[in-house]
């Protein structure tokens, strides 16, 4: 697969183990900053990956900032992206299979690195489902679209 990849300042530290962690496993991953420890503001690179992602040049993007929080309501500003912050792998699986999300975020502050990566794996290993979901999935793209009533 092919990811995209963001952190803020705080999420820098976890971040590298992530990205090796990912070409472990087979993926091609772009590293889309920051690059060096200096403060930088985490809405600013949730928006670089989510629009990444949206434009269809990567199939899914991972942030990463003190907490998860505030990168991913960041990314999920952007059309067409559904970010989860997780702490535990069965969120991060369940939010693929159900809601079908294509940014998973987590805090450099919240989890270690080796819970990051079962999070990681259990995300990447799950698909979304269809079926029931599919249409509660397209209802939370007509709330962007202001369809739904
Ligand atoms: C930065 O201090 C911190 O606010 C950020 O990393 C993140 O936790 C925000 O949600």
């Amino acid at each position: 697969m092919k990811l995209a990849i963001a952190s803020d300042h705080v999420g820098l530290e976890l971040k590298p183990a992530i990205i090796e962690y990912l070409k472990e496993l087979g993926h091609a991953v772009e590293d889309f900053g920051p690059y060096s420890a200096e403060r930088t503001d985490y809405p600013a690179y949730g928006k670089k990956v989510a629009e990444e992602v949206s434009a269809g040049r990567f199939e899914s993007g991972i942030l990463i900032c003190g907490t998860g929080v505030g990168i991913s309501i960041a990314a999920n500003k952007v059309k067409g992206i559904r970010a989860v912050v997780c702490s535990e792998p069965y969120s991060a699986q369940l939010s693929k299979q159900h809601n079908n999300t294509n940014i998973l975020a987590f805090g450099s502050r919240v989890v270690g690195q080796e819970l990051a990566k079962m999070i990681v794996k259990s995300w990447l290993d799950a698909e979304f489902e269809g079926g029931r979901h599919a249409n509660r999935v397209k209802m939370i793209g007509d709330i962007e679209e202001q369809l739904l009533c």
